[in-house]
């Protein structure tokens, strides 16, 4: 009975790796309409290092999606994200059936390392895969984008932009520039503000916010122009400043958001003296204590080492640019979904 059973399952499955990016102008904070649009346009590398991949099976088995994060189920709110954006696919092909999702960072999850970046890019093209849709790139970044913002970037490689009001990212030109990005992870732990629950409050309390949705927009010609002229110096100074600009907005928010560690600032410092006696060096951090600093190759073993001996810096990733999205692993069963 049960062989009968498993015979005539329909299973439609599909697998994405999507790689997290790395906001140089940040976005902080959200327009006020529904579909998750960020409120300030922002501007991306995706990294190679730092890749999510995620399987998705429609499968008429199952009477609830299912999600496994790392090997661990996972419900409440992480399932409910998941469960949004299967919806939106579900909605587009009639579908009804429930989904499988086994999702696996190769790095630590929730902690400013871009993994709902990384995870939701992955889950957007593994979804739309697996119900054998025809989506285009922008058609999947919008999907991401409803779900997490910042994963609409990373269904681009490379540099990439979200505008205000965009509903997908979208490749921005750039001259040939090399660089290389290095993570300093200061703490593996989980942050105790999402960046979603963080922004709202910051754009209600903080008297910051003002200023920041007023300076997001110059700040992000500033970086495309720099990176169109292949101008490193104007496009690390773009990025500080993005950057204490954003932690501005969330140290006044009430209360305070306070990402940054002691070890997050002392790297910092020490970005701003190496970077004083000649080493092309540029910092920024997110909704977490981890730096990442940006460099051009020829620095990164040197730098390597600098950061590793800071007290609190538990690890370096070097990284360079990374590629696309893409599908690894795709079968869609006659008739299903
Ligand atoms: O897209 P979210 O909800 O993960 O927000 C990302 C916010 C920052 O990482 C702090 C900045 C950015 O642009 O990635």
């Amino acid at each position: 009975m049960r062989a009968k059973t498993l015979a005539m399952a329909m299973v439609s499955s599909a697998t994405a790796i999507a790689h997290a990016n790395i906001a140089l102008v940040k976005y902080w904070g959200k327009r006020n309409q529904p579909g998750n649009y960020p409120a300030v346009p922002s501007l991306s590398l995706t990294l190679d290092r730092l890749q999510t991949e995620t399987q998705v099976a429609f499968d008429d088995q199952l009477s609830n999606d299912e999600l496994l994060l790392g090997g661990v189920p996972a419900d409440g709110k992480q399932l409910e994200r998941v469960t949004r954006l299967l919806d939106a696919v579900r909605a587009k092909h009639g579908l009804h059936l429930r989904a499988r999702v086994i999702s696996r960072n190769n790095f630590p999850t929730a902690s400013g390392l871009a993994s709902s970046a990384s995870g939701f890019a992955a889950l957007a093209l593994a979804a739309t895969a697996a119900a054998a849709g025809d989506y285009s790139v922008p058609d999947v970044s919008a999907l991401a984008r409803a779900a997490s913002a910042s994963a609409a970037r990373s269904v681009l490689g490379g540099w990439a932009q979200l505008d205000v009001g965009a509903e997908a990212a979208e490749p921005v030109e750039a001259a040939a520039l090399d660089v290389a990005l290095l993570i300093a992870v200061t703490d593996k732990g989980q942050k105790a503000v999402s960046s979603t629950a963080g922004m709202n409050l910051s754009s209600s309390t903080s008297p910051v916010y003002p200023t920041w949705l007023q300076q997001g927009p110059s700040l992000f010609l500033v970086a495309k122009q720099a990176l169109r002229d292949g101008n490193f110096a104007a496009l690390g100074q773009a990025m500080e400043q993005s950057t204490w600009l954003m932690h501005s907005t969330m140290l006044t928010t009430v209360p305070a958001l306070i990402y940054l560690a002691p070890a997050s600032l002392q790297i910092i410092k020490s970005v701003q003296t190496w970077r004083g006696s000649g080493i092309p060096a540029y910092f920024t951090t997110d909704a977490g204590p981890h730096v990442k600093v940006l460099t051009h190759p020829e620095h990164a073993a040197d730098l390597k080492q600098r950061l590793l001996a800071i007290e609190g810096v538990l690890d370096v990733i070097v990284c360079a640019p990374g590629p696309a999205a893409a599908v690894t692993e795709q079968h869609n069963q006659a008739g299903c979904p």
